[in-house]
């Protein structure tokens, strides 16, 4: 069965073709990474003009690439949220009328199911149950996953996301947008636990297992103006101070991103661990986990599936499409679209009850 994907939740128009719900037949993603670099963050009005801009050219490069005409495309998935609500309306709207005119099934995919579903192109199929840490730019939130499609939430971040706070301290330190990537590299040949430069982990007991960055951000922020510092200029070369504070951010990043998921995977026993979203780029992220002793394997997504793409949204919509469901022209965008569908009708009472305790 062939999906044709559309994605464009946020600043990456994307479309792709996958066959039976994990094979790769074209993945095209058009960033508007220069777009928004000027302002260091997302401009949802720019987004969404760049989106209309470029969805038709996109698409059709994703069937072209694919060798596939539209005809021959069994069903299409498209993101629905969350996200920002004109750049949501803008593939959503495009892939309804593409689904009428075409009379082709259409299922509406949240944008974080997506980044779970993008672990199954490059790993061994997915066994439930299953824990989820999905970190990205918008989004920093621990699911339980006991069976394909019932998502209940442990935790999530009560401020900032994890990725939101790479992008907050690299354009505080004057090393661009999207801040992740620079700040990554950086931390690599840092001393993260360089005397003065240890930042703590914060603390979040408690029953849920929530994340929190703005306290980090605020002793990044706190460090570098009583050390006087100053951002990194366009052709300089960053200091010790600003490379070994890049590190010790990391550390804590990982380190609080980790305390979390260790309970969570200490709670529910989970065969497979997904770590997706765009963080999950991190190289000190991904070295750190795979080699935690968790008693499950870590599923990653390769750097260019974990950021935002349209194959993982396909990959999402096929047991959609495949159970023979179409969504129709009803529906429509949201903004703050959740994806916690547990405990659900028909779903066996004692993990009902065992979730509720814990929420
Ligand atoms: O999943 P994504 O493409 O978009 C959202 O759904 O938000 O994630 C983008 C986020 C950005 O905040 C970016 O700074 C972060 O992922 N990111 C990274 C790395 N690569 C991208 N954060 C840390 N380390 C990286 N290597
Ligand atoms: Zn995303």
């Amino acid at each position: 069965m062939l999906v044709l994907g559309i994605e464009s939740s946020c600043d990456e128009t994307a479309a792709a073709v996958v066959e039976h719900g994990n094979v790769i037949k074209s993945n095209i993603i058009a960033s508007q990474v220069k777009t928004h670099a000027p302002f260091g963050g997302v401009v949802p009005e720019l987004a969404s003009r760049e989106h209309l801009d470029c969805i038709t050219q996109v698409v059709s490069q994703s069937l072209a690439e694919a060798g596939l005409t539209l005809s021959e495309i069994a069903g299409i998935a498209v993101t629905r949220g969350p996200g920002l609500i004109g750049s949501l309306l803008v593939g959503l709207s495009y892939a309804k009328s593409l689904s009428f005119s075409m009379k082709k099934p259409l299922a509406g995919v949240n944008h974080i199911e997506g980044h779970v579903y993008s672990v199954v192109f490059e790993n061994p199929p997915v066994e439930y149950p299953a824990v989820a840490l999905i970190v990205s730019g918008g989004h920093t939130t621990l699911f339980f996953i006991p069976e394909p499609e019932r998502y209940a939430v442990l935790g999530r971040t009560r401020d900032d996301a994890a990725g939101e706070a790479y992008d907050k301290v690299a354009k505080l330190l004057g090393l661009g947008y999207p801040g992740g990537p620079v700040l990554d590299k950086l931390a690599q040949r840092g001393d993260a636990k360089a005397a003065r430069i240890v930042f703590t982990v914060p603390r979040m007991d408690g029953p849920n297992l929530d994340f929190s960055f703005s306290g980090l951000k605020t002793a990044v922020v706190r460090f570098f103006k009583e050390n006087h510092l100053q951002p990194v200029g366009k052709d300089e070369a960053p200091g010790d101070n600003i490379v070994n504070l890049a590190a010790s951010f990391q550390n804590s990043v990982i380190e609080s991103l980790l305390a979390q998921l260790r309970r969570a995977v200490r709670r529910h026993s989970p065969r497979t661990i997904i770590l997706a979203g765009g963080v999950a780029c991190n190289s000190g992220l991904r070295r750190a986990a795979s080699s935690a002793d968790f008693g499950a394997p870590v599923y990653f997504p390769s750097p260019s599936l974990a950021t935002d793409n349209a194959a993982m949204i396909a990959a999402a919509g096929y047991p959609k499409l495949l159970r023979g469901e179409n969504h129709g022209f009803k529906i429509n965008a949201l903004a703050a679209m959740k994806l916690d569908n547990l405990p659900l009708d028909g779903y066996e009472r004692p993990v009902k009850a065992r979730y509720r305790n814990q929420i």
